[in-house]
């Protein structure tokens, strides 16, 4: 049993969370000359935050950890913010991209907490997330210029 390991753990949980929702805000609001383009990029992003979130709460069950399971306790969890509204395709890409990165950072922080309690596994979870975001990120930012 770490702790401090299932905590961080359920910190990202959260932040797929509210990422997921907040995805679904930019699919269906986005407005502009890109909207076909946006529209099915974020549709993708947000399910992979779907994969994703399931992937890191049932690696949470696995190690003796519970998974936070309600939008209350992601909210209160989350170090990312939700959608506001309104805002054009630009601000939403550019709020995309400045979420992922801050998701792998936040997901950086967990991978050496879980390489420091010897959990390989674990470690080897977030190397993962943490790879296909970056090329995600990388995506979104040649869509940018
Ligand atoms: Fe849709």
């Amino acid at each position: 049993m770490n702790n401090n390991l299932h905590h961080a753990m359920n910190e990202q949980l959260s932040n797929w969370a509210v990422l997921y929702v907040k995805l679904h805000h930019f699919h269906w609001y986005v407005k502009g000359p890109h909207f076909p383009t946006l529209h099915e990029k974020f549709e993708e992003l947000y399910d992979l935050a779907a994969e994703k979130l399931d992937e890191l709460a049932e690696r949470i069950l696995t190690i003796g950890g519970k998974p936070l399971s309600t939008m209350k306790e992601y909210l209160e969890h989350a170090t990312l913010k939700e959608a506001d509204q309104g805002g054009n395709e630009a601000n939403m890409l550019q709020l995309a991209v400045q979420d992922l990165q801050a998701l792998v950072a936040g997901l950086q922080t967990t991978a050496k907490l879980a390489e420091e309690a010897g959990d390989d596994a674990t470690t080897d979870l977030f190397v993962g997330q943490i790879g296909e975001l970056q090329k995600q990120i990388w995506l979104l930012s040649a869509t940018l210029g």
